[in-house]
């Protein structure tokens, strides 16, 4: 169940709690009946994100404080983790009523996004294949109290509501396992999704993909029972201003292949191997209700990676889309494979930008950890936009280099180029892959391997698959401008 946000100026008639935001310093809301002295003997001092639960009065509701630090400090990625904080300690009650979207320190409008997408993202669970539904947060409906910023809190909202419910269409295909999800039902689910949101959308099968020379996609997804997919999606609005392309890998589950992952906890999250492609998914779904203006063109690169009799071996050589031919040294490094194909594919179309985006490399989140993304990119212009993009999702990115001399790692006796580098920098050789595939096309590569997951809830994360980038992605293309021809 998605969470409903409403949004009015005065406080509807029933609400489980209302949700009362309180600084640092400065006075206490009106009518607390409460001291600061009081508060903090109880050891609340309206800390960042801090939480505490006040009984209903006489014929009053629930009061649930929620702390939002030092005011000054109070930017929309803060405000958006502190609106996750009061929906968890909200989650007992059906519906709840706020001031939260009037109190930040950005615009109002920025603000109200950044509340719904805090409540949202926090209350979001996946629980398909639960039985007991029973410890599943019951809030499902919000009310932002405006004020008298009514027009910019709604529009915010709608932002907000269209941004959060892409992560969560994003989320729930990772978190989903991956016999509940092949690549065959996911282009399904991808073809519905761009028909209910004004996306055009073209899958290709085995056949059409062998015809169009994508060796990469068919080499991975030849050890599989289940046949690949690569769904084309295109948003053209009317008056677009620029051309992006986005490419996502979409291993619906990666066991390495012949080159066989071991049996540990990280081989059982190769079911979210398919996160990038969500996100991209998930950001071509959210387009046309954030009237976007610039054209995108996605592709998503659907396919398993199984060994069997069958499968793609050591030694094989695989012809991609642009005719380079590559040497299969790891089978297990096969995202960089499909994504070739698309990224190929991206580039015949001459976009002003093309992005990747990919759970990609252990040696990324060896680097980086599980909070940031890893990023290369050959321009930048679109660098620049990436990490403003990444700025105002809070879906943090960190810059790799895409350092040319380390080409020589992928040198192969008998092809253009082997699919595995060394056993070091093994972010920048799979990136400089994929340099191998984009021309001189603006082009950024993130790798999500880190944060495609989180071990716990911790503000607008939660537990499981992330959707990391989706919201990055959204933002990205919303505000995309044509970068700067380079100088030659
Ligand atoms: N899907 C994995 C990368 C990954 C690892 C994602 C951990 C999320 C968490 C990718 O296909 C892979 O297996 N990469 C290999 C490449 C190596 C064989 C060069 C890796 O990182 O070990
Ligand atoms: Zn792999
Ligand atoms: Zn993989």
């Amino acid at each position: 169940m998605r969470t409903q946000f409403t949004a009015s100026k005065s406080a509807p008639a029933k609400v489980g709690a209302v949700v009362i935001p309180v600084a640092a310093s400065g006075s206490l809301p009106s009518g607390l009946g409460v001291t600061r002295d009081q508060l903090a003997a109880i050891g609340f001092e309206g800390k960042c994100c801090q939480t505490l639960t006040l009984p209903a009065t006489e014929k009053g509701t629930v009061r649930v404080l929620v702390g939002l630090g030092e005011v000054r400090d109070l930017q929309p990625n803060v405000l958006r983790n502190v609106a996750a904080a009061a929906a968890r300690a909200c989650s007992r009650y059906e519906s709840v009523s706020t001031t939260l979207a009037t109190v930040g320190r950005g615009d109002t409008k920025t603000n109200a996004q950044a509340v719904v997408e805090g409540f949202a993202l926090a209350l979001h669970r996946w629980a398909e294949l639960k039985n007991d539904k029973g410890s599943l947060p019951k809030l499902t409906k919000v009310n932002l109290l405006t004020g008298d910023k009514g027009a910019a809190v709604k529009n915010g909202m709608e932002r907000g509501i269209a941004t959060s419910e892409a992560v969560c269409i994003a989320r729930d295909f990772a978190n989903t396992p991956p016999s509940h999800l092949t690549a065959r039902q996911f282009a399904d689910h991808a073809v519905a999704i761009a028909k209910a949101n004004g996306v055009k959308a073209t899958v290709y099968n085995r056949d059409q993909l062998q015809e169009m020379g994508c060796g990469g996609i068919i080499g991975v997804n030849q050890g599989s029972v289940e046949p690949p997919r690569m769904v084309k999606l295109e948003y053209k609005p009317t008056g677009a201003r620029g051309k992006v392309v986005l490419v996502g890998k979409g291993v619906m589950y990666d066991s390495g292949g012949i080159s066989l992952k071991p049996s540990d906890p990280s081989h059982a999250s190769m079911k979210m191997d398919m996160s990038g492609a969500a996100a991209v998914l998930a950001t071509m779904s959210a387009l046309r209700d954030l009237k976007v203006k610039t054209h995108v063109i996605a592709f998503l690169m659907c396919t398993d990676n199984l060994p069997s009799g069958s499968a793609m071996k050591l030694g094989d050589v695989l012809t991609m889309r642009n005719k380079k031919t590559v040497e299969i040294h790891n089978t297990d490094a096969e995202g960089r494979l499909i994504l070739a194909d698309g990224l190929s594919l991206g580039t015949e179309l001459k976009p002003d930008a093309m992005l990747d985006i990919a759970t990609l490399t252990g040696a990324c989140m060896g680097a980086l950890g599980k909070k940031m993304a890893g990023v290369f990119s050959n321009n930048p212009g679109v660098l620049e936009q990436v990490k403003q993009a990444s700025g105002r999702t809070d879906e943090l990115v960190w810059e790799l280099p895409l350092f040319h001399d380390y080409r020589n790692m992928l040198d192969s006796n008998v092809a253009d180029m082997r699919n595995i580098g060394g056993p070091l920098a093994g972010a920048t050789t799979a990136a400089l892959f994929l340099h191998e595939f984009v021309g001189s096309t603006p082009w950024a590569h993130l790798d999500i391997a880190g944060p495609m997951d989180a071990d716990a809830d911790a503000g607008w994360l939660n537990r499981g698959a992330t959707a990391y980038g989706t919201r990055l992605l959204i933002d990205f293309v919303a505000n995309f401008k044509k970068p700067a021809a380079r100088r030659k």
